[in-house]
């Protein structure tokens, strides 16, 4: 049995994670830490409730104490850190937020890891994993023309965001080259799917879609994302776990770049069939065009070929496939939106983010 220990488990990518990873692989039993911020939901995991593979603490990845408790108390094989803070402009609000978990936090998960690992007898030691889960963004805009980001790209991140997990990147480089700690990067495009808080771009836009209100779109809704599918994503990362070599990092894809205009339109086509008696048809009259992001890249692509090399992992989900389930799956969990949106860190933000965005005319 492996024991692995996910950070962030309760939010997007990492309760995704877990049900994929308990789901196809019957050898391993799984540790989820999260602090349960605005963005963690345990909801997303109820139906592992009674699985003697998967338990749950409740703490920081800012706290040694707590870091050390699981590290003692547990022989951990693998660590997956997806905890993080993750909204952009929730970082050009409050970076200092980002800066506390996702470099503070990531050092100090490392500091541990390693006090654990050094203890380990030699087997151990070689099989150990902590794989770090990064973003495309840490290498900032791309041009219309210019090639996709590789592994080889150089960083040059653009928001609070994208320079606290680009740092955190470098820290977990570090120990890799100055202390062995067998560490891997992952840089991963945005993802959409089940469980993704409604704050960011592709569920707002389905639920407020849904119930007739603005979509709004920063600029002029040009700036393209390479989306992937969370689904995709995760056998991704087992694949990685297994046979990633320390050291390295791979970049995941999902091949499918697109505007977010172009999102908008397919989202309000997919609505417009799935609901054809709403009384806000066609969805598409909802398009809103709103002030823009400070510094907002235009472009993220990702180079996918070395993973398709080494590990033989490539993206299965067509973005209109992708886009119908995700749809579908808001549509399926009014319960769990309603429930994530009734706490005030959702409104909250919601009036921050949008009240001063005033409409714009193209
Ligand atoms: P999310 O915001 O949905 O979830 C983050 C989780 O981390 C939440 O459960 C939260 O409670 C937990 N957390 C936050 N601070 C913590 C702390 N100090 N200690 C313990 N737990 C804490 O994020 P997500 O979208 O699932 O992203 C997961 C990871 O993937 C992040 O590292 C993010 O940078 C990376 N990533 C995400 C995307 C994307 O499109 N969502 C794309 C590229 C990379
Ligand atoms: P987001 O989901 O915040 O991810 P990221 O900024 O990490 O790529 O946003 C995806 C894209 O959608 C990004 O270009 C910003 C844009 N966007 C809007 O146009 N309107 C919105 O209300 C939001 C939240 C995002």
């Amino acid at each position: 049995m492996k024991k692995v220990l996910v950070t962030g488990g309760a939010g997007f990518i990492g309760s995704n994670f877990i049900h994929f990873a308990l789901e196809n692989m019957r050898d391993i039993t799984i540790i989820n830490l999260d602090a349960l911020t605005y963005a963690g939901n345990l909801e997303n995991l109820a139906d592992l409730e009674g699985d003697t593979r998967y338990s749950f603490v409740h703490g920081d990845i800012c706290n040694m104490e707590c870091l050390t408790s699981i590290f003692t108390s547990n022989e951990i094989n693998a660590v997956v850190h997806f905890a993080a803070e993750s909204h952009v402009d929730r970082s050009i609000k409050n970076p200092m937020a980002f800066i506390l978990t996702n470099i503070v936090g990531t050092a100090n998960l490392l500091n541990a890891s390693l006090h654990a690992w050094k203890r380990m007898k030699e087997s151990q030691r070689s099989a150990f994993r902590f794989l770090h889960i990064s973003t495309d963004e840490v290498f900032g805009s791309l041009g219309a023309d210019d090639p996709p980001f590789t592994e080889q790209s150089a960083y040059a991140p653009n928001s609070p965001y994208a320079a606290s997990k680009a740092s955190a990147d470098y820290l977990v480089r570090s120990y890799e080259r100055t202390y062995g700690l067998p560490a891997i990067i992952t840089n991963c495009s945005n993802n959409y799917g089940a469980y993704q808080y409604p704050e960011k771009f592709i569920p707002l836009i389905i639920l407020n879609a849904i119930e007739g209100k603005p979509l709004p779109l920063y600029g002029d809704g040009g700036q393209i994302r390479d989306w992937l599918y969370v689904d995709d994503h995760c056998a991704a990362l087992l694949k990685i776990l297994a046979n990633g070599k320390p050291g390295q990092s791979y970049n995941i894809g999902g091949n499918n770049q697109c505007t977010n205009l172009e999102i908008a339109h397919q989202i309000c086509t997919i609505l417009d069939e799935l609901l054809p008696d709403s009384a806000h048809k066609p969805h598409e009259h909802l398009i809103t065009f709103v002030k823009d992001r400070p510094g907002h890249d235009r472009r993220y692509a990702m180079d996918t070929t070395k993973i398709k090399r080494e590990l033989e992992w490539e993206p299965h989900f067509e973005l209109n496939e992708g886009l119908q389930r995700t749809v579908r799956w808001y549509l399926e969990h009014k319960k769990w939106v309603e429930r994530v949106r009734s706490r005030p860190s959702y409104n909250d933000w919601i009036v921050q983010n949008y009240a001063s965005r005033e409409k714009e005319t193209r």
